[in-house]
């Protein structure tokens, strides 16, 4: 596969960051069509990012012959059902973060695209910025010894018609997905993607699902975690990385652009990464040299990573007895 075909199932806000920044790589492949389930707004769309097709059915995008892979931008509630669409009609696919709803509808479609000869990887962007390669050079030098506790807190206050959205229980609404998902997935690339133990609580608010969640991982030799996410209450994405001789500081750890080392010997420096573009670039590369290689899975964020997140997120929302509308088990 040399030049890639992109098509981009749904035209919502991020879909529209992801073709902005699709349309700015050279080396990427063309985005050859965009779906929506109104024809009004597949045509604006793509009149938008010059995208030569559009439909006004996903069901139409997925039957485009000339299309290699798909880029899923719907709700959480809905990667499951459009994932696999893409899937059986033969489609490789990059699904927007929460992966699913759950851990076995995750596990359903990995299996299904091993079946299909198909690549399919969650597009957790924060995965494969550079900084986060910078900081784990600098964690392997020893610049804070050895590691003992991450903290991250992280909230955003919508109002109107998109709080609610978020919020939605039909659309997998709550903290914990929308957001959730970066500080347990950044506590996973630093302290490792099987902690001993989970403790969780939650606020569960008018529309049923979190509206704030706190939760504790612990690893091995007493390493632990420590993550807030809060939708509805503005906390800038701010976490922190202890260790045995210093710490480090990562603001904006979601879209880190680069961190603070400060050792206990009082020695204090900045590492600056900064994106290229607005940070999906890095996702884009290695979701297209993947296909190029004829890869499956991505190395950098693996099935099993994004498995391992999904059961966590899972044993969180039985703690607080937080069930979807939409789960049931995937056929
Ligand atoms: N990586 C990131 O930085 C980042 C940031 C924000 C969100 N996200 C993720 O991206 C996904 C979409 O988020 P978003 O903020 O782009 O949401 P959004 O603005 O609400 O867009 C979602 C789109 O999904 C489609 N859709 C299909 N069925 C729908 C339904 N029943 N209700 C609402 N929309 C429906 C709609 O597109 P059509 O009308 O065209 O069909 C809609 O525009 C989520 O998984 C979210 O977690 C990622």
């Amino acid at each position: 596969m040399t030049q890639i075909h992109w098509g981009i199932l749904a035209t919502g806000t991020i879909a529209k960051k992801f073709a902005d920044t699709l349309s700015q790589l050279t080396d990427c492949g063309t985005m050859l069509a965009v779906a929506s389930r109104s024809s009004a707004s597949a045509n604006s769309f793509a009149a938008e990012y010059n995208i030569p097709k559009a439909y006004g059915t996903y069901q139409d995008l997925v039957c485009d012959p000339e299309i290699d892979v798909i880029y899923i931008a719907s709700p959480h509630s809905m990667h499951y059902a459009h994932a696999r669409l893409c899937l059986e009609n033969g489609k490789n696919v990059l699904c927007e973060k929460s992966f699913t709803v759950n851990a076995a509808q995750a596990a359903a479609l990995t299996q299904l695209a091993k079946e299909k000869n198909l690549f399919i990887m969650e597009a957790f962007w924060t995965k494969f910025l550079p900084a986060y390669q910078l900081l784990n050079k600098t964690i392997a030098d020893g610049a804070i010894g050895e590691l003992t506790h991450f903290r991250a807190q992280y909230g955003f206050a919508p109002i109107g018609a998109r709080y609610i959205r978020k919020l939605d229980p039909a659309l997998a609404g709550g903290a914990l997905l929308d957001i959730g998902v970066y500080a347990i997935g950044v506590a996973a690339m630093l302290l490792g993607y099987q902690p001993k133990q989970l403790y969780s609580s939650a606020i569960i608010g008018e529309y049923g699902t979190d509206t704030f969640n706190s939760i504790m991982l612990e690893y091995e030799n007493n390493v632990t975690a420590h993550l807030i996410t809060t939708i509805g209450s503005p906390i800038d994405a701010h976490a922190v990385l202890f260790g045995t001789a210093g710490h480090i500081i990562l603001p904006g750890f979601s879209a880190l652009q680069g961190f603070t080392v400060e050792k206990s010997d009082g020695t204090r420096y900045t590492v600056e990464s900064p994106f290229e573009i607005n940070g999906f670039e890095y996702q884009i590369r290695e979701t297209v040299a993947c296909l190029r290689a004829k890869k499956l899975e991505s190395t950098i964020m693996s099935h099993q990573d994004t498995l391992a997140v999904m059961r966590l997120m899972d044993k969180a929302r039985s703690d607080w007895r937080l069930v979807f509308p939409c789960e049931g088990t995937p056929a």
